[in-house]
């Protein structure tokens, strides 16, 4: 017999037999006991045998979700009610061919683009740049840091090619890495300065890439590593990177209330942190230096010498042994790179997660081959495919569960699941019409209620409301106030939101289609995708002479492009259609490692370094 403050179990012949203490003389109920792990569910009260075969007294612990989270313990192995979702029909028509082929063609130019750019931002800040970071500074590569540091190398990068071709240069991987990979089996975020660019120095894209890094950690609650190697600000650009709430003070703000919400944050120090770039690691929670590679000081040994004449050595001045022995402002010392992300890795080794066993069920592939993703790819609005060829691609057994299937077609909305995760499906054909928004709002809120995550795959019409009579007025008065109401079940609705541009994203519509500003946990963007309040070739209505026209049209068509969005970081970054599902499963398992926290009740002080 095992005893629990709560219940009661004893083992008979195979099963384990549960009592409650009310009930103890009624008729004992049977448990399945091939998981092994039981739950007072109730009570919110889990109990797991101390070993696995033979059974042992159980151990007891109790704890309370937190009252904001919307997530629920789980050592629990849990089941899905059976469902058999409708497969849908993913053929395309014979009629269709030559818009598959044009779209191919158009996708195939596009992919060459992103092979490019991906090519250019491996080379860092070029041969030079490397041979000083490895050779004179004996530093090891971002890359090959990264590699040292996660469980292996399928992580998810983040907007890889922000940075490219702004109007003050190329910054390759706008000079630090960002992105979610799995450290002894726990998804985190990383941020890590490349200082093959530039020292590391922050250009006003690596500010906005950092606060974009820890804005998506603190979406999705991902404990974050920072490898620090930056020479501070980049000085020529410094009024658009220090004075501004969005700008280099915010990563310390962030990094509080991080703390504050028991969002885990560990620092690396791999190089120079010098200026701004000193306070991150002094405001983790925990902080790893390299010895002869890493320092912390506000002024470098050049300031020192310029105020006071004194001449001091980096090491000196603020080396792993001064941080580690005398200021305090780091808690392990490293004497080699390896070790300090071996001790990074102990370090996340002791956050208080409970992860489920790996789900070892068998996923149905998709009937249709995703590779066909590159021909349903939109080249512009008037190439567009029906959506649901996109979507019988992308699900679980190409099944679908549509909902309102015969109102508001241009909407498509509906159940599946992504590798077993069940998600609601908010697609668009185009225009989003009075009967599409509405349909939109109640599947929105359903999904909501239901505490479904959301996909959100859009394709957004270019065209602009013309008013040319009163009936199209009022339809559009119409129109206006069904896409209100689904703006705001899509900015209220609490659940996870994905969103993959996989054509246009244009004017209001996008908005409704959770585009950034309605602050998706995640928002990719195929290469063919344009995204611009109006897509080339639809200003006539707006200005008057065709030099206008042509001149306006040149800049939407250069200025509308998925790379020129991508390298501002209007984006999470630019996806291959034919990577989307595997993305997505990626993405969902990511945003549901929070439920697996034990403790994430928020603090009222963020973690002080006294
Ligand atoms: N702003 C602009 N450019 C900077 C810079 C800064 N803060 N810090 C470094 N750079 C540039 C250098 O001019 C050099 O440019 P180049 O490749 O075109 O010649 C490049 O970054 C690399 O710098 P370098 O000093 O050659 O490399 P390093 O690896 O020996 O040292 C640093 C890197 C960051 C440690 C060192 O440059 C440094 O201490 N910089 C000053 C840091 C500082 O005081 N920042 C205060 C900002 S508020």
């Amino acid at each position: 017999m095992y005893c629990c403050m709560l219940r009661s179990f004893h083992i008979k012949g195979n099963n384990l037999i549960q009592l409650t203490r009310a009930s103890f003389s009624q008729n004992p109920q049977s448990w399945d006991t091939s998981s092994k792990i039981f739950s007072c569910t109730t009570y919110h009260c889990t109990h797991s045998p101390v070993s696995g075969s033979v059974w042992q007294p159980l151990t007891h612990r109790t704890h309370q979700p937190a009252a904001s989270s919307r997530c629920m313990s789980s050592t629990v192995r849990r089941r899905r009610p059976p469902s058999a979702f409708p497969v849908i029909d993913g053929e395309f028509h014979p009629v269709h061919r030559h818009v598959y082929e044009a779209n191919l063609r158009n996708s195939l130019i596009c992919q060459q683009k992103y092979l490019e750019n991906k090519e250019k931002v491996m080379k860092g800040g070029g041969e030079n740049a490397i041979a000083r970071h490895t050779l004179r500074n004996r530093k090891v590569l971002v890359r090959d840091r990264l590699r040292m540091l996660l469980d292996d190398e399928d992580y998810l990068e983040l907007s890889s090619f922000a940075g490219l071709g702004l109007p003050y240069g190329d910054i390759p991987s706008a000079g630090c890495l960002t992105g979610i990979g799995k450290i002894n089996g726990l998804w985190c975020m990383f941020i890590a300065n490349d200082a093959t660019v530039k020292g590391g120095t922050a250009y006003p894209i690596t500010v906005k890439k950092q606060l974009r890094a820890q804005v998506v950690a603190m979406q999705n609650r991902l404990p974050s590593v920072y490898l620090v190697d930056s020479g501070g600000a980049f000085l020529p650009l410094q009024s658009e990177i220090f004075p501004d709430s969005n700008h280099g003070g915010r990563t310390f703000f962030n990094e509080a209330v991080m703390s504050a919400m028991k969002i885990p944050q560990v620092a690396v120090v791999c190089g120079s942190c010098t200026a701004g770039g000193a306070y991150v690691p002094t405001m983790s929670e925990e902080a790893v230096i390299v010895h002869r590679i890493g320092t912390i000081f506000l002024g470098g040994p050049p300031l020192v010498k310029a105020a006071t004449g004194e001449e001091v050595s980096p090491e000196d001045l603020g080396g792993a042994r001064l941080h580690s022995e005398v200021s305090g402002c780091v808690d392990h010392f490293a004497a080699a790179e390896n070790e300090a992300y071996e001790f990074t890795r102990n370090i996340i080794s002791t956050l208080n997660y409970e992860l489920p066993e790996e789900d070892s069920a068998q996923v149905e592939e998709p009937l249709y081959n995703v590779d066909d993703l590159m021909g349903l790819a939109p080249r512009c609005y008037n190439h567009s495919m029906d959506v649901r060829l996109v979507v019988s691609r992308l699900t679980d057994g190409s099944r679908f569960q549509e909902f309102k299937a015969r109102y508001g077609t241009p909407l498509l909305t509906g159940f599946a699941r992504i590798e077993g995760h069940q998600v609601g499906i908010v697609a668009n054909n185009g225009e989003l019409t009075y009967e599409a928004s509405l349909k939109g709002s109640h599947f929105v809120q359903l999904c909501d209620q239901r505490d479904i995550p959301l996909i959100f795959l859009q394709n957004t019409a270019p065209e602009p409301a013309h008013t040319f009579s009163q009936t199209k007025a009022e339809s559009n008065t119409n129109r206006l106030k069904a896409q209100g109401s689904m703006m705001s079940a899509v900015a209220c609705a609490s659940v996870p939101k994905i969103t993959v541009v996989i054509g246009g994203c244009h004017g209001g519509d996008s908005y409704a289609m959770c585009g950034r500003a309605f602050d998706p946990n995640f928002l990719f963007l195929w290469p063919n995708a344009r995204v611009s309040i109006l897509a080339p070739g639809h200003s006539d209505a707006f200005v008057q002479t065709e030099e206008e026209i042509t001149q306006i049209n040149e800049m939407l068509e250069e200025e509308s492009s998925a790379f020129f969005s991508t390298a501002r970081l209007w984006d999470d970054g630019v996806i291959l259609p034919q990577d989307t599902r595997k993305v997505l499963s990626k993405c969902l398992k990511i945003i549901k490692q929070q439920e697996y926290q034990l403790s994430r009740e928020k603090m009222r002080t963020p973690f002080l370094r006294l």
